[in-house]
């Protein structure tokens, strides 16, 4: 009866909060971390560099990051009892699935004080995320290949040390490729954060109701995994490898896209935000050229994305609705010249994503925001007497 409530499917034209964490722009396709272009941080800085300045505000002075580092090069271990819940995982369960379970599983591992007047070690949690992250993600991948999964080694940084966690085996040492360490430090870094995407801002959400922060960001790694989402960069690769198995006939594809009557969608194009090419694909794109010559890498379905790019930009079906290359286009063709399997390319998202996430669940809480609790129109039946079974 107050006021009037304004329905906005997709919150298209909503603004959730306000937020000094990412800026991004649109028309311009500018993305920048806490006022540093992701143009030179991807270029110039380390991932946990990155996590750092989104999560505490600034990049870290020389004993900061050393500190963090340490920090989390000391907290890879994940407890061995996790483990024993991972063991019941199928095999061929998709890796999103068990990191949200594993994820969530580590608000009983690592519990608050049930005494809500004893604050939590926020900190503590944020070192353990950042650091168990990866070791769980590569358990994913050395059980589905009915390899034994590796331990940590804190001698390593935090790229080859989950570069070692997933390739290295009991019958020979994994010795890490620069050129892939450095491809897979920039690929994180331009997947750290987004502002009040999907993902961000359901943990931002959950996070609302005081939720502690493993559930909050599990239901993060929820929301990523629909293909609409993060999910979008293993069905880029899916959709190019049917391409490429149907002859190469983009244009087919492109049809197949624009036809109302097909829900099928070109995976790895449009953005809600993006109205221009989005600023992480050009890198990205720029970088498969790069690793795949580097590795001495060809494959073929990164000239069928090429092809696609080129026939959709000039298509009117896409130019007229803006529809462009966005961060899941390219990234999958790097991830598989690195030797990572599809279906743990969403994985690779999340574990680029999670700083971002806790630097948003962080901004959230220590801003004190409201409980996420949005109105409805209510369109169901009007009042009605109740009925008995026998007379229905
Ligand atoms: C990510 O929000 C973020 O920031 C996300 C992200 C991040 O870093 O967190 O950037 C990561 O999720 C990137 C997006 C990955 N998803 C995909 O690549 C899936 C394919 N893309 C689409 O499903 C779509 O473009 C979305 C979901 C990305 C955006 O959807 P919107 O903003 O709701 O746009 P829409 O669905 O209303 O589309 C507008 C029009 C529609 O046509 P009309 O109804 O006007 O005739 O464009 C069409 C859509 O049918 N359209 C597409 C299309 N994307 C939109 N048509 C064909 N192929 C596509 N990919």
């Amino acid at each position: 009866k107050s006021g009037y409530i304004t329905i906005d499917p997709g919150f298209k034209n909503t603004g959730s909060t306000t937020s000094a964490i990412t800026f991004l722009d649109g028309e311009e396709g500018i993305l920048r971390y806490r006022g540093y272009s992701i143009e030179d941080l991807a270029e110039k800085a380390s991932f946990l560099e990155v996590a750092y300045l989104l999560i505490y505000g600034d990049l870290p002075t020389a004993d900061q990051y050393a500190e963090f580092e340490h920090e989390v090069r000391t907290h890879t271990l994940v407890n061995e009892d996790m483990r024993k819940i991972f063991e019941g995982f199928p095999v061929n369960a998709h890796p999103m699935g068990t990191l949200s379970s594993l994820v969530s599983a580590m608000s009983a591992f690592y519990p608050d004080s049930y005494d809500s007047n004893v604050p939590a070690d926020t900190e503590m949690h944020i070192i353990r995320l950042m650091a168990k992250m990866p070791t769980i993600v590569t358990w994913s991948y050395k059980k589905s290949q009915g390899h034994p999964v590796n331990y940590p080694d804190n001698s390593l940084d935090y790229c080859s040390n989950f570069l070692n966690m997933m390739f290295a085996l009991p019958v020979e040492k994994y010795e890490v490729d620069p050129v892939v360490a450095k491809a897979l430090n920039k690929l994180l870094i331009l997947h750290a954060d987004h502002e009040q995407n999907c993902s961000t801002s359901t943990v931002r959400l959950v996070g609302s109701s005081q939720a502690n922060i493993y559930t909050s960001i599990s239901a993060g790694i929820g929301a990523l995994w629909g293909p609409l989402h993060g999910g979008a960069n293993q069905e880029v690769i899916e959709m190019l490898e049917a391409i490429k198995a149907d002859g190469g006939d983009s244009q087919k594809y492109i049809d197949k896209a624009k036809d109302k009557n097909d829900d099928f969608r070109l995976f790895g194009f449009g953005h809600r935000v993006y109205k221009n090419f989005d600023p992480r694909a050009r890198i990205i794109k720029k970088a498969a050229d790069e690793v795949l010559e580097k590795l001495g890498v060809n494959d073929p379905v990164l000239d069928i994305a090429k092809t696609l790019e080129k026939a959709a930009l000039e298509d009117e079906y896409f130019v007229s609705r803006k529809l462009y290359p966005n961060v899941d286009f390219y990234s999958g063709i790097i991830y598989r010249a690195l030797g990572i399997p599809t279906n743990m390319f969403t994985v690779m998202f999340a574990i680029g994503r999670l700083p971002g996430w806790i630097a948003q669940w962080k901004e959230m809480r220590e801003n004190n925001e409201p409980i996420g609790r949005p109105r409805q129109i209510y369109t169901g039946p009007t009042e009605r007497d109740f009925v008995a079974m026998d007379k229905r």
